[in-house]
């Protein structure tokens, strides 16, 4: 496969705009492509807006100078320009397709393209491309600039060396791969985050809580927790000196009383009302984008004070920092 000098992006929205960032951050070149010609504003924006975060996030490490921005909105253009395609169009399966399948045709089979679909499988997309074994699905997590996690999975056509190199690149930005073993919908975290979201749903709609006290039984409580170590460590160390089997035997047979539900409620227009309004007002008047800028400032100490402690999040930083160093003394050495 290429070395990754410049990265194609189809779709500039939220989650293209996360890539060029985090990319140009990295040193390498963005092409950016969308068929919304006012999509070029949007994208600088982006970009401009994460910069400072991103700053903040490798302080003191020696980040390489930043990449250069291009947008079109001819995929011809991008497609010839690019060493390494990541799709970032709407959630649609028969969009996908159609966005893909041209990108594959006019490109060398040495260019990998990699999608961010949250819930298709690579199979799905990838039946019919030009050079399939290139192609796979990379799903990232909003906002992808500061977000290290990556889910890499592959279709039934999908090469070893297409993973290996498409996990070396994003290595190289930054990233923690999470190599997917097995295609299934939703991939492995969305999966995971929708069982929740359902309950949160439910727990509306029954009138259990508000928007307000749902999250705050995250925030003070289990979610506090998962950043550093997930809930299956966590919970190992909930069973005490018992460790795990003492905590299954503990809680396992909750599993049977009906304390959660399997299939989301219809969502009707008071489910949803509940949903907006509550968050509404959770928000106390600060914008989109206020929120935004509070949650990447936060996300950037979390990550470094993970660091300091080689953590989750903070161990992938760490990795990050010492490929950039070694990357930085072997410059220096051939000088
Ligand atoms: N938003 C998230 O939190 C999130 C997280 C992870 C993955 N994803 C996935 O990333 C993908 C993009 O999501 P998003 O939230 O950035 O969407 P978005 O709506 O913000 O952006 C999509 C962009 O694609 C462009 N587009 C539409 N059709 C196009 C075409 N034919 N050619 C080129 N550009 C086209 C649109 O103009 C728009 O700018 C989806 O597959 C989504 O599931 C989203």
């Amino acid at each position: 496969m290429r070395e990754v000098k410049t990265l194609g992006l189809i779709g500039t929205g939220v989650i293209g705009g996360g890539w060029a960032a985090r990319a140009l951050h990295c040193g390498i070149d963005v092409i950016a492509c969308d068929i919304n010609p006012q999509m070029e504003a949007w994208i600088r924006g982006a970009v401009e807006t994460a910069a400072p975060s991103l700053d903040a996030l490798t302080e003191g490490m020696p980040t390489p100078p930043k990449g250069t921005l291009s947008f079109t909105t001819d995929v011809t253009e991008m497609a010839s320009k690019a060493d390494f395609i990541q799709e970032n169009v709407p959630e649609q399966l028969e969009l996908k397709q159609k966005v893909l399948a041209p990108i594959a045709e006019m490109t060398a089979a040495d260019v990998i393209i990699s999608s961010s679909t949250s819930g298709f499988m690579p199979s799905e997309l990838q039946e019919g491309l030009t050079h399939p074994e290139r192609f796979l699905v990379g799903h990232p997590f909003n906002p992808v600039y500061l977000c290290p996690l990556v889910e890499i999975v592959s279709g039934k056509e999908t090469a070893q060396a297409t993973k290996d190199a498409a996990a070396d690149f994003y290595q190289s930005i930054g990233m923690h791969t999470l190599m997917v073993r097995k295609e299934v919908p939703g991939h492995i975290s969305d999966r995971l985050q929708e069982a929740m979201w359902r309950e949160i749903l439910h727990s509306l709609n029954d009138d259990i809580a508000t928007t307000r006290e749902l999250d705050e039984s995250i925030v003070y409580g289990p979610g506090l927790r998962w950043a550093i170590m997930g809930m299956n460590q966590i919970y190992m160390i909930a069973g005490g000196d018992g460790g795990a089997r003492h905590f299954m035997k503990q809680f396992g047979p909750a599993l049977e009383w009906p304390w959660s539900y399997l299939k989301a409620p219809e969502l009707t227009d008071e489910i949803i009302d509940r949903f907006a309004d509550g968050t509404a007002e959770q928000a106390e008047g600060r914008s989109i984008r206020e929120l935004e800028q509070i949650r990447d400032e936060c996300l950037v100490a979390v990550q470094r004070v993970l660091a300091k402690h080689n953590m989750g999040a903070g161990q992938t930083l760490n990795n990050f920092e010492k490929r950039l160093r070694d990357k930085a003394n072997s410059k220096l050495y051939r000088k």
